[in-house]
């Protein structure tokens, strides 16, 4: 009898479970179906931005096509001069739930393009080497998807297309620091967001997650070094900021070899120098750029302290002045554990098991670590690695390519992330 019982509850379960597996399988086939069938225009899409690519803040041809291409979507809402060129699009579901948010950016980088593409960039000196241009087009593919699910959603997906993610120019404001100030997480509130980068040393099928610090906290700093101009045959009867900066450039490599706990990453580096106008003339000043990266606060502003004492002391040895402007980039890409570990089976779901990979903790930056300061977060990694077409460049390269065959992964894994945190959250 007892044994009787317990099979009945045995296949009732199994019946509850597989019912539930078959409603799963069904979103699943119907996100599947429409990311294949909404490819080719997220091809053609992303050629179009990669053909007209526009540097952070002045994405304004790129936020006029994404409030055009959502308007033909058929989204339910477009509010566009978010955070200068910035788009927010609403899709709402036709069941009741919360809100998820799905991020993209938008702008380009600094960089002449040498890719020979057909479609390469038509603006000399500008080209979209980080895939900005892919993570737009796949997002608007989501929202293509989403759009003809609506009778599946409970709740609301928002989308958010944002300018400036690679900084903003000296003066401005912009980025997801400015998308928040101007209430991008608000009306309707966020209580989670999403968003990916695609990855040129991951293969074309895969997806990589971490849990917990992803990217690392980036500050900018500028050095002005001042010293006393003299001719290149008297050094005596001026003060050599050359001299002194060459010092200060030795000095700092001891913050991450001797100051900063081994057991931690961080890193600092100086990427410009700025001196000199003849052979013959010892400069009266140097001006020097750089960052420090790091995935921990305690690292952070302990790597921050020693570089403002090592450079001020070895300016003072020297005889030189030092004027040190520090500039908070952003804070460590947090990605929340428990909002990680519910999401894992939504990207199994949309790359299957084997091609869900962890990473490693990177020591760039990227600014979604915004939202994810406010609201738990949730960033993965988009392989687009092909050797067969030389899609093996870095990113920030001039050489850049990105595998298109990974694009309706990427369609799928927002849909899946969002759809499967709105369907747990509004099932609670
Ligand atoms: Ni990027």
């Amino acid at each position: 009898m007892k044994r009787r019982v317990i099979g009945v509850l045995v296949v009732l379960l199994s019946l509850a479970a597989s019912s539930r597996t078959v409603r799963g399988d069904d979103v699943l086939r119907r996100v599947e179906e429409l990311a294949k069938q909404v490819t080719p225009q997220v091809i053609e899409w992303r050629r179009d931005f990669h053909s007209n690519p526009e540097l952070s803040n002045r994405e304004v041809r790129t936020g006029r096509v994404v409030a055009e291409r959502l308007r033909e979507i058929g989204v339910d809402e477009i509010k566009t001069g978010v955070a200068h060129n910035g788009v927010v699009a609403l899709i709402r579901g036709k069941k009741p739930g919360p809100t998820v948010a799905l991020r993209a950016d938008m702008d380009a980088l600094p960089i002449q393009e040498e890719t020979g593409l057909p479609f390469a960039s038509k603006n000399p000196g500008v080209m979209h080497a980080c895939g900005h241009d892919s993570h737009t087009a796949m997002l608007l593919g989501a929202a293509k998807v989403l759009v003809q699910m609506r009778d599946q959603i409970p709740g609301t997906g928002k989308l958010i297309f944002q300018p400036a993610e690679e900084g903003v120019p000296p003066g401005e404001e912009g980025g997801a620091r400015l998308m928040i100030k101007e209430g991008v997480l608000d009306n309707p509130k966020v209580p989670a967001i999403f968003g990916l980068h695609v990855n040129p040393n991951l293969e074309t099928g895969k997806l990589a997650y971490r849990l917990g610090g992803l990217m690392a906290s980036v500050d900018r700093f500028t050095i002005k070094i001042t010293g006393k101009q003299s001719h290149a045959a008297m050094p005596w009867q001026g003060v050599d900021p050359i001299v002194a900066s060459a010092h200060i450039i030795t000095a700092v490599q001891t913050i991450a070899s001797r100051k900063i706990d081994a057991r931690q990453p961080g890193v600092v580096s100086i990427c410009i120098i700025k001196a000199g106008t003849a052979w013959n003339i010892i400069p009266r000043e140097v001006v020097m750029e750089g960052t420090i990266r790091s995935h921990d606060l305690d690292v952070r502003n302990k790597a921050a302290e020693e570089f403002k004492r090592i450079v001020s002391q070895t300016a003072a040895a020297n005889g030189v002045k030092a004027q040190i402007a520090f500039e908070d980039y952003g804070p460590v890409t947090w990605n929340d554990p428990e909002l990680g570990k519910k999401t894992f089976a939504s990207l199994v779901r949309a790359a299957g098991e084997k091609n869900v990979l962890e990473t490693q903790p990177v020591m760039g930056g990227e600014d979604f670590a915004h939202y994810a300061q406010k609201v738990p977060g949730f960033y993965i990694f988009l392989g687009v690695r092909n050797e067969s077409i030389g899609a093996v460049h870095a990113l920030h390269t001039p050489k850049l390519l990105l595998d298109e065959a990974a694009f309706p992964l990427g369609v799928k894994a927002h849909c899946l992330m969002a759809l499967d945190y709105l369907r747990r959250e509004a099932g609670k």
